[in-house]
């Protein structure tokens, strides 16, 4: 049985960007509008009058003071407030696979292998374009891979999953498998909930994961452990599915686009993810104080903080608990790749620091690595 390697990874980042203040003006803009056309409504009690958003209210919730994504006229419009991203031909490259396959490009290049030598592809992803075919078979046609491929969805948590499978396929004898997570979440974010406009951004990074006596000596990290966990909450939920259609505007359909209880979500997503680390640490051996870095799903500033305090025990320093939410903003699975891959240059050979996602499900996954 061969032990898995992190050997390499890569990050798409869409040129578009929107800060908090071009949000808020379209959503402010937005509410303006519907508050005069439906004044009468209101006035009348029948209609709840809708509240304003606000920078300042959203940078401290969140963190977050910009996100990058893939179509900004769509969002800027208070008559749109969706990406505007025209439907392909069947015969070209889908929009989520293009965007796989870059990062993946990215990091094939890094790895500088043949991505003939990888065996397997999987698409571990939220926020899934289509049903059928998979967008990892998509990724490993426009690659050139042999072998086979398929999606999974475990929504926040689906790079950890992702990694753990992969892990799993190299332990049955692949040499190498690359997983990508292309998150187009502006897709599935409902831009009129002033309770999570603000939330999502897009972006897409690959991982691949290759047997250890394949690996390149000194190459990449070596994966000391995986762990899953999973319990049942309708906290977090998106009903977009095959026996409905996306949300049309309005009212009365939101459920077809990611709906979550905020404050129930930080209260119980918080000790499960702290506890499970730590059980899983004490299981391999690991001192958690003594953790270099955090490189956790990138959700709320204020629940990554909180889960560094409880796992290394102390506040932790910006360098040992990556923030990146001030630039991408929550990229669901992509989010702990995106810490991992901007924040790791600096680990000496031994050193050891911990991957973790969580989020709708609820999920959460832990996976620890040593620098080769
Ligand atoms: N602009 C201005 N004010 C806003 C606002 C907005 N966009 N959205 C909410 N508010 C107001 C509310 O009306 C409320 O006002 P009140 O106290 O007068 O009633 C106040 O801000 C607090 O609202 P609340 O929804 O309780 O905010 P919060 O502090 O819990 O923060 C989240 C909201 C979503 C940022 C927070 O709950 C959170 O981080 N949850 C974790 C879940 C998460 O990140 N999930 C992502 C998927 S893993």
């Amino acid at each position: 049985m061969s032990n898995a390697v992190i050997a390499a990874t890569g990050l798409y980042t869409p040129q578009e960007t929107l800060s908090n203040a071009e949000l808020v003006e379209t959503f402010n803009a937005y509410v303006e509008r519907f508050n005069a056309a439906n004044a009468a409504a209101i006035e009348a009690g029948e209609v709840q009058a809708l509240a304003p958003s606000s920078v300042e209210f959203i940078e401290k919730a969140s963190g977050i003071k910009s996100r990058h994504v893939m179509n900004k006229t769509g969002l800027v419009d208070p008559d749109v407030m969706r990406p505007v991203i025209p439907e392909r031909p069947n015969d070209e490259l889908s929009i989520m696979a293009e965007i796989g396959v870059a990062a993946a490009r990215q990091a094939i290049e890094a790895w500088g292998k043949p991505a003939s030598r990888i065996d397997a592809v999987i698409c571990a992803a939220s926020n899934m374009q289509r049903a059928y075919p998979a967008m990892a078979i998509e990724v490993q046609q426009a690659l050139g891979i042999d072998g086979f491929a398929f999606d999974m969805n475990v929504a926040c948590s689906s790079a950890t999953f992702g990694v753990k499978t992969a892990a799993d396929y190299i332990a049955a004898g692949a040499r190498a498998v690359l997983m990508v997570n292309p998150e187009i979440t502006s897709g599935h974010l409902n831009f009129r909930d002033r309770d999570s406009h603000f939330i999502f951004g897009d972006v897409a990074t690959a991982v691949i994961v290759e047997a250890a006596d394949q690996a390149t000596p000194g190459q990449g990290w070596d994966i000391l452990g995986t762990r899953l966990k999973t319990v049942f909450s309708n906290n977090i939920r998106n009903n977009f599915g095959f026996l409905n259609r996306a949300a049309p505007e309005g009212v009365g359909k939101a459920d077809k686009l990611f709906v979550q209880e905020g404050r129930k979500v930080f209260r119980e997503v918080v000790p499960m993810v702290a506890e499970m680390i730590l059980a899983h640490a004490a299981d391999l051996g690991l001192d958690t104080t003594g953790l270099k870095r955090l490189w956790l799903h990138q959700a709320n500033v204020n629940m990554n903080e909180l889960i560094g305090k409880r796992v290394l025990g102390r506040e932790p320093t910006p360098q040992e608990n990556v923030i990146i939410l001030d630039e991408y903003a929550n990229t669901s699975s992509a989010g702990s790749i995106i810490a991992f891959h901007t924040a790791n240059g600096d680990f000496a050979p031994g050193e050891i620091g911990l991957i973790c996602s969580f989020g709708a499900g609820y999920s959460a996954g832990t996976v620890f690595v040593k620098k080769r």
